[in-house]
């Protein structure tokens, strides 16, 4: 059983999408993989859907819920900035559509203790991708703040120190 996201404006995405039978598209941040479940279905029984997220719960989440399409589907693990890499390892040339729904998902936001939470009372992280490090990612933004420095866990390297926001 995987997460649900409630995916916005749904009909609109797919309205825009335009996709048919046999279409190649991308899905740059699959989050609870709403859209996508959606958008794999116009595409069948040949097209090709790529899933990204730097979220490794998504892409757990989505070997779940598109497990029915694996055949049609392929995802990766990884910043959408590593799209065209992406394309060209898959030999894929031109596709025909590409959707960026960007922020963070209802999963961020409720479960695992990210940091992304407004009402709870948990660790500073909000790391999308955990295999970042946590002083690499906080240490530029933390390094005016010592009561920031002071949180478990937060070390910026003395390089750091003198950054400004
Ligand atoms: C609003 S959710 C997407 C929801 C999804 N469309 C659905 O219907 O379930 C945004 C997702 O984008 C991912 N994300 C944000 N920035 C990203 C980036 N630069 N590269 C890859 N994924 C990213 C987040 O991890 C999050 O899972």
């Amino acid at each position: 059983m995987g997460f649900e996201h409630t995916s916005v404006m749904a009909k609109e995405v797919h309205e825009y999408q335009n996709l048919k039978p046999g279409d190649i598209c991308v899905d740059c941040t699959l989050g609870g993989s709403g859209h996508a479940r959606s958008t794999i279905k116009t595409i069948l029984p040949n097209g090709m859907l790529i899933g990204i997220d730097q979220d490794m719960d998504a892409i757990a989440n989505a070997k779940k819920v598109l497990h029915p399409f694996e055949k049609n589907i392929k995802l990766y693990h990884d910043n959408f900035s590593s799209l065209p890499g992406i394309l060209q390892s898959n030999g894929i040339k031109g596709v025909n559509s590409i959707l960026l729904d960007l922020g963070f998902s209802f999963n961020q936001l409720v479960n695992g203790k990210r940091g992304f939470s407004f009402n709870k009372n948990e660790p500073l992280d909000m790391r999308m991708d955990i295999r970042t490090s946590l002083t690499e990612y906080l240490s530029p933004r933390t390094a005016n703040f010592p009561a920031l420095q002071a949180c478990p866990g937060i070390h910026p390297p003395a390089a750091t120190q003198n950054h400004r926001l």
